[in-house]
């Protein structure tokens, strides 16, 4: 089989050699419990702390302020399921429309099943928050107001900085969902007065299976796995050794080099979306042009299926994605397109490119190649664009 063209880097991106090779010795050899006495278990403790420092260092945080999770929901549960532990029925959650599904259902689930007052901000027609709305919010001692830093789906960017400071001068918490950020964009916790930021391993060439979550000092959640002490009694279980070591190596490598690889990728994919948008008829953006994420292009192409779209993409080994890899499977339009108002016939056709460091300029041209024909093919067979359907 040919190489796969992997432009889905938003659902998950390729372990780095260099972060594998940082955990191979504790797959094999050094598989010592890191809360054991013994200096098998130390040596090993000794890594964990490192990877804590290397996390910290890229979000610009105390290395005190970060627990490791097992992956990007859990690093989000713990944030607002632990603030609500610890708040009790007096809390209430401010959201968007357009989270990811595990602090949107999280917040819905609360609200349902546990009476939590829930305020959820529309985003408008290019997906950015009305902020008009949330300036109207009810925020107070008990508030956790949790949104996205980058969505998953657009790329768009809320304005983090902003937002918080605003919840921290009415007295709120502010939880951010940063797991398509981190690595991508500058984050400064020190300077931002983010309370906790979520993220996930496997968005940022880390394997599966770890998280983090920071949250600044001071800030005091419950935890959701009780048992052993560790994570400061915030996560108990024996660690993901090997991934925490993984995680670590890879937020080094995104401090080291992510500023000039954002530069790169983003011209690629300026490119791919200008020449998608000009050489496939009845294409749109989706997302704000410039406060977008540098690796993020969604385009609807109306009037045909954006699964169909990726199908045929399959069979040319081009992996891109339709709504969110969480949402695909499902017949429902993605609750982003319709947040931002787009009708059906653009909802429906809605596709993401996501790249990544590891994206070349031959496979951008590739796709290029690939894709009118394609739209074209599938716009022959749409009932929507030919009303007298297939011939
Ligand atoms: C914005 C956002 N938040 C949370 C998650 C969940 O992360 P994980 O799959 O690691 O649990 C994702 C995954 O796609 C995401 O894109």
């Amino acid at each position: 089989m040919a190489e796969t063209i992997y432009l889905d880097n938003n659902a998950t991106t390729k372990v780095a050699p260099e972060v594998l090779e940082e955990m191979m010795p504790f797959l094999r050899d050094r598989y010592g419990n890191p809360s054991s006495i013994h200096r098998f278990g130390g040596l090993v403790r000794s890594h964990i702390d490192r990877a804590r420092e290397q996390v910290a260092a890229l979000l610009g945080a105390h290395p005190d302020e970060i627990t490791f999770t097992g992956c990007g929901s859990e690093s989000d549960n713990l944030a607002i399921q632990g603030f609500y532990r610890r708040h009790g029925s007096a809390t209430n959650i401010v959201t968007s429309m357009v989270e990811h599904p595990a602090v949107r259902s999280l917040c819905r689930f609360l609200r349902d099943h546990d009476g939590v007052e829930l305020t959820e901000i529309n985003v408008d027609h290019e997906g950015l928050l009305r902020e008009d709305e949330f300036s109207r919010a009810k925020i107070g001692p008990h508030t956790l107001v949790t949104l996205m830093w980058a969505n998953n789906e657009t790329g768009v960017l809320f304005p983090i900085k902003k937002l918080a400071e605003t919840v921290k001068a009415a007295g709120g918490f502010f939880h951010t969902d940063a797991v398509q950020a981190v690595g991508k964009v500058p984050i400064n916790c020190a300077g931002d007065p983010v309370d906790m930021l979520a993220l996930a391993g496997h968005k940022l060439h880390a394997p599966k299976g770890v998280g983090a979550l920071y949250i600044r000092k001071g800030v005091k959640i419950s935890p959701l796995i009780i048992g052993g002490h560790q994570e400061n009694g915030l996560r108990a279980g024996t660690e993901n050794v090997a991934a925490i070591v993984g995680l670590g190596k890879a937020c080094a490598m995104a401090q080291a080099c992510f500023m000039e690889e954002a530069t790169r990728v983003k011209n690629m994919r300026d490119r791919l979306e200008r020449a998608l948008l000009t050489s496939c008829r009845d294409a749109k953006r989706n997302g704000h042009e410039g406060l977008r994420l540098p690796n993020t292009c969604n385009i609807s192409f109306e009037f045909i299926e954006g699964e169909a779209i990726l199908l045929l993409l399959d069979e040319k080994n081009i992996a891109a994605s339709s709504g969110s890899a969480c949402t695909t499977g499902s017949l429902e339009p993605s609750h982003v397109m319709r947040a931002m108002g787009l009708p059906y016939t653009l909802a429906h056709s809605s596709t993401r490119f996501s790249l990544s460091r590891y994206t070349t300029e031959a496979e951008i041209d590739a796709v290029v190649r690939a894709l009118p024909p394609i739209i074209e093919r599938l716009r022959e067979i749409s009932p929507y664009s030919n009303p007298a359907g297939p011939q």
